[in-house]
């Protein structure tokens, strides 16, 4: 890949999603080799031409697919969800008593473990009086491929190990013979999966009570972060918290929030 060839793929990721990978040639080139040489393109150059000329957009989500970096999994920063079932849930129940509706939305949800866990820990603190009110836990990602695998929410045992039990037996069912468990149908009908650009204008009707934007900023810059969280301050109901990434570094002069922890944010 040349320095030209490469320049062109990070300012055409960078313009539309905002993730910056300036400093990442040799991942990028990892990442793209096989597919380019496999789908017979003479260069990168040659690939890049056809990206941009595909109207279907088809091969420019194939290249996000490609390009974005996934990793999540269950129990990721746990300590989020306690804060929300000891602080932040008691006090919706509080506010929203009348209207007993609550809207979650989780806006770099990968492969579908952070919204999973979110509507199990709904479910759980709510009990009997769950079916009472209207709880949406949108869940959205760019990449198409990690949102097909949300929305089969298969996964290995492995990955599922670390769940509270109770969550297992609840939320969880086996299959192949025990080697793979798939998340409930419950659980599933709680969570409504979308492609969504954070860089788009936000289309959301209703405002949100919590917002999770977890290790999804750091692919950004300062000033891609800075908009991007005013985007997302407007689009919250007062009092409601945002939750970043634990090791995420948000500059908290620079943001309309009250600072509650290092990555927990009150509007
Ligand atoms: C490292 S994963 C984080 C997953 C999860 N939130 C967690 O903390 O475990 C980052 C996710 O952000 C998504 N992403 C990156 N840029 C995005 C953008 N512009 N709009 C929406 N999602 C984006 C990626 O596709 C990826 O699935």
């Amino acid at each position: 890949m040349t320095d030209e060839e490469f320049w062109r793929i990070y300012n055409f990721i960078k313009s539309r999603y905002g993730i910056d990978m300036s400093r990442k040639k040799e991942i990028v080139e990892g990442r793209l080799k096989n597919y380019v040489s496999n789908n017979g393109f003479s260069s990168y150059n040659a690939y890049m031409n056809k990206v941009e000329k595909d109207f279907t957009g088809a091969l420019e989500r194939e290249l996000v697919n490609m390009l974005t970096t996934n990793h999540t999994f269950f129990m990721r920063e746990f300590e989020h969800f306690d804060y929300l079932r000891q602080i932040v849930l008691p006090q919706l129940r509080q506010k929203e008593e009348r209207k007993k509706d609550l809207c979650i939305w989780c806006g770099a949800a990968s492969t579908g473990q952070e919204p999973y866990m979110l509507a199990m820990l709904l479910k759980d603190f709510f009990g009997l009086e769950h079916s009472m009110w209207d709880i949406k836990v949108l869940a959205t990602d760019i990449s198409t491929e990690v949102l097909q695998q949300a929305i089969k929410g298969v996964y290995e045992k492995e990955q599922i190990d670390n769940l509270p039990e109770h969550w297992k037996r609840r939320f969880l069912r086996s299959v192949d013979y025990g080697n793979r468990y798939e998340i409930t149908k419950e659980i599933k009908d709680e969570v409504l999966f979308r492609q969504f650009n954070l860089m788009d204008p936000f289309p959301f009707k209703r405002k949100m009570h919590i917002v999770f934007l977890r290790n999804v900023m750091i692919y950004f810059d300062k000033e891609t972060k800075k908009e991007l969280i005013q985007k997302v301050y407007d689009a919250m109901e007062p009092g409601g918290y945002l939750f970043v990434g634990r090791t995420e570094t948000i500059d908290r002069n620079n943001v309309p929030f009250s600072l509650i922890q290092p990555s927990i944010f009150r509007k």
